[in-house]
């Protein structure tokens, strides 16, 4: 049986975008994958994080996990602190990563044009960080939106790179992006990723928006002038978005969806989006509400910590052996 692992983190609630990018996808992969499913605390912290906010939302993306179909009798759902192998090995990883490289990431770019005394060390060694949550558990496959394509080529250089110089341990995973969905644009600059850290609040469906909120953000998405439902990236990036939207949540195609709104305006268009929308996360907001505070919450992440760090520590342990960490005891 083949390796799933992926990672999501818990800096603020969980937009759309996350749902039908990554997690959506995560579920469907469980029945014939052994999936590793981490909340990747670690990684939150490369940005300023307030402590008491940074722990409700760890708990609280437990909660969409599973409230989104995560089972864990069948995957491994965990915290990423809670298992220390991922930031030793992380370190090793560093050290075999170039300065260059990691300046050359997108996301670190991005973050640090404010300029590099305003960000910390941990944007930039991110990714050799991430690169360890994903070779750590022997992964055959990493589902992801498209924005961390970049960020699994890096761990696919990375993983050669030291079993080239130290020894063959790792498996080279490869990155898998859905058809569609793999990029939600923000609903009010169609030309930017939809992103839980936009300050714009319209921007972003959040997985916890009741109907009326939903409705409300829909309805007030930037389109164009034109009238017309159709999907062109290019010419009408607004439309194509929510396109986009309804035909993941409802699982039909977009031909489908123009053909449904032919002679239709687009109120009709966005309240139908919206019913889509909130068909696809009212029951998962259900069943967040029975979760959130329950002890069988606590509980899975126990359990989930556990089974981690049982696989993590033996690949970290053959790491280490590869890199002559450590000590070999002298037999009594
Ligand atoms: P994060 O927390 O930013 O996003 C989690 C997942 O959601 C996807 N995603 C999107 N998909 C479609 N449209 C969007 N607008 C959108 N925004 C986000 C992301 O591609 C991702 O799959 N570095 C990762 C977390 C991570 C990780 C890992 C992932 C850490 N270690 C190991 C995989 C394997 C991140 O910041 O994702």
């Amino acid at each position: 049986m083949k390796t799933i692992f992926s990672g999501i983190q818990p800096s603020g609630t969980l937009t759309l975008g996350n749902y039908l990018g990554a997690m959506t996808h995560f579920v469907d992969l469980q029945d014939d994958h052994n999936c590793y499913f981490c909340i990747v605390d670690e990684h939150a912290i490369t940005v300023p994080q307030d402590r008491l906010e940074l722990r409700k939302n760890i708990k609280s993306l437990a909660a969409l996990y599973l409230a989104s179909g995560i089972d864990p009798d069948k995957s491994t759902l965990f915290i990423q602190s809670e298992v220390p192998a991922h930031t030793q090995l992380g370190w090793m990883l560093q050290c075999v990563s170039y300065i260059g490289e990691l300046e050359r990431m997108t996301q670190f770019k991005d973050k640090s044009k404010g300029g590099k005394e305003a960000v910390s060390s941990g944007l930039l060694t991110y990714p050799p960080l991430m690169a360890s949550d994903i070779l750590l558990y022997q992964t055959d496959i990493v589902p992801v939106g498209d924005d961390q394509k970049q960020h699994l080529e890096l761990t696919r250089n990375l993983a050669q790179r030291f079993n080239n110089k130290y020894n063959d341990i790792f498996t080279v995973p490869e990155v898998r992006i859905p058809k569609e969905g793999a990029r939600i644009m923000s609903l009010q600059d169609p030309l930017k990723k939809m992103s839980k850290s936009d300050s714009n609040q319209k921007a972003y469906i959040s997985m916890l928006d009741d109907e009326k909120k939903i409705t409300k953000k829909i309805k007030s998405a930037v389109t164009d002038s034109e009238g017309v439902v159709k999907y062109d990236k290019e010419n009408k990036p607004g439309v194509s978005n929510l396109l986009t939207i309804e035909s993941v949540c409802r699982g039909v195609s977009i031909k489908e969806l123009e053909k449904k709104y032919e002679d239709k305006g687009y109120g009709d268009f966005k309240a139908g989006v919206a019913e889509a929308v909130v068909n696809i996360l009212t029951p998962i907001q259900e069943r967040y509400e029975q979760l959130i505070d329950s002890e069988e919450l606590d509980a899975i992440l126990d359990q989930g910590a556990d089974k981690a760090s049982f696989k993590a520590d033996k690949m970290l342990a053959k790491a280490k052996k590869a890199m002559g960490l450590g000590r070999v005891k002298k037999k009594k």
